[in-house]
């Protein structure tokens, strides 16, 4: 096996360095005491990710191998620096309770070419999820570069003027605009304001020419948002590729296992504003910006400003949502046992949804986050990498995921014989979050949903008969 370095950067995590090509790291995330950084806390004038980021400490090399790590489910150490912990609590919304995450950052290599070092970072990274539900891997240069172009360009939208905004609408993709108070996550409107990017098809192109539900073109504004945006997005995606076929060294299935789901995937992405609580218009729940839910794909890639607001919950044997059977939307919101994630200059996060759920018989789990207010605005993206549209998606039944690890979900055997066709769920998921949008109305209107049943449409590749 290729020898590991380690070289740890962040106080708690422990950093795998190999050649270039084939960087990871193991991470140990901790967490603050219970009820750390509870109700009233409020964030200090000025405060932002650097005074997080002074505190990261190099620390003696680690060997990997030699050092114990903690099994899913064990019970977390308690916080071995208090100094850094309190200084990411700080951040929390007020009026939520929760545990602060403390995680350490993968690096993601140039190449994943199924080297001994893939294989070990692809074992940490499920490990990972297993254990804290939520990674985060470290931007290169040229991530956090777009990044910050594409921020910069969020910005300067939802600074527009809400009539400019609103018209960035269309009737057939749910790309676009959503505005504060459009969302509903069960039954509360949420605080978010959304713009969409799914695939960008226009009018002309045979499957929006076929009515094939959700496709059609992305309402950009104009140039300014485009460019940056696209731009971001590609290298996400390439990302998002690299880090499926880490997975799939992860689990110890075959490769192709999992890509051979993303050939053309059906892959958007969330870059969403939120008002800071005194500053919303009162549709929804006050200091909510997103209730709870997990997401639908594979697993979502997000960046988040210096603000802060996330929260997510970690994997438990007693918690299984399961969006593709019954809607997880609101579950335990008001429970104990949140996490809040806070923002860490220049990384990524990456949790997992309900598909990757699925496909591992429940051996990875979708992570359910939700959104709370902070004190003031905050932006970020949420990049979600997908299987086609017309993908048919049967559970692994080798490696990790050969054996069942709950009956409490994947329980209806019709859904694990028949699969689950990602274009259905993924249109199912739209009409829920948005019933009253006009792509909706139009869904329903024009009775496309019926189209999802055609051969065409569950086999990828193919292309629509006109
Ligand atoms: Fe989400």
């Amino acid at each position: 096996m290729t020898s590991i370095m380690a070289r740890p950067v962040l106080p708690l995590g422990r950093r795998i360095m190999g050649s270039r090509s084939s960087r990871a790291m193991l991470n140990t995330a901790s967490y603050g005491p219970p009820g750390f950084g509870s109700a009233g806390m409020t964030i200090p004038p000025g405060f932002n990710a650097k005074a997080a980021q002074q505190l990261r400490a190099v620390v003696p090399r680690v060997n990997p191998e030699k050092t114990p790590q903690p099994q899913p489910h064990q019970q977390q150490q308690p916080p071995r620096d208090n100094a850094h912990n309190s200084a990411l609590g700080k951040t929390m919304p007020p009026g939520y309770k929760a545990q602060v995450a403390q995680l350490g950052v993968f690096e993601i290599p140039e190449q994943v070419t199924g080297s001994a070092g893939d294989k070990a970072l692809g074992k940490a990274l499920v490990k990972s999820w297993r254990q804290e539900g939520i990674i985060q891997i470290a931007m290169s240069d040229q991530h956090r570069r777009l990044m910050e172009s594409a921020m910069a360009a969020s910005r300067r939208f939802f600074a527009k003027p809400p009539a400019e905004k609103a018209a960035c609408v269309d009737s057939q993709s749910y790309a676009g605009y959503i505005a504060s108070g459009e969302e509903v996550t069960d039954g509360i409107a949420d605080y978010s304001e959304i713009f969409t990017i799914t695939k960008d098809l226009d009018l002309a192109e045979p499957r929006v020419r076929a009515r094939w539900p959700c496709h059609g073109p992305c309402p950009w504004p104009d140039v300014d948002m485009k460019t940056p945006m696209v731009a971001y997005n590609d290298v996400l995606g390439a990302e998002g590729e690299k880090l499926l076929r880490l997975v799939e060294y992860g689990l110890d299935v075959a490769p192709g296992e999992l890509t051979r789901y993303t050939r053309d995937g059906w892959h958007h992405t969330r870059v969403l504003r939120f008002p800071p609580r005194n500053g919303t218009n009162g549709r929804g729940k006050e200091g909510r910006g997103i209730g709870s839910h997990t997401d639908y794909g594979l697993f979502v890639i997000s960046a988040q400003d210096d603000v802060g607001g996330l929260f997510i919950r970690r994997p438990k044997d007693d918690e299984r949502f399961a969006n593709w059977e019954k809607s997880a939307a609101g579950l335990r919101e008001d429970d104990d046992g949140w996490v809040y994630v806070p923002p860490v200059d220049g990384v990524h996060t990456v949790i997992l949804g309900d598909m990757m759920q699925y496909l591992t018989r429940n051996y990875l789990i979708a992570t359910p986050h939700k959104v709370g207010l902070n004190t003031r605005e905050r932006f970020a993206f949420a990049y979600f990498h997908e299987p086609s549209f017309q993908a048919v998606l049967k559970p692994l039944d080798t490696g990790c995921c050969s054996v069942p690890t709950s009956e409490s979900s994947s329980s209806d055997k019709k859904v694990v014989d028949e699969g689950i066709h990602y274009g259905t769920h993924f249109t199912r998921m739209f009409m829920r979050n948005y019933p009253d949008r006009v792509t909706t109305k139009r869904l329903l209107a024009e009775d496309r949903l019926r189209l999802l049943e055609r051969p065409e449409l569950r086999t990828m590749g193919a292309v629509p008969a006109l």
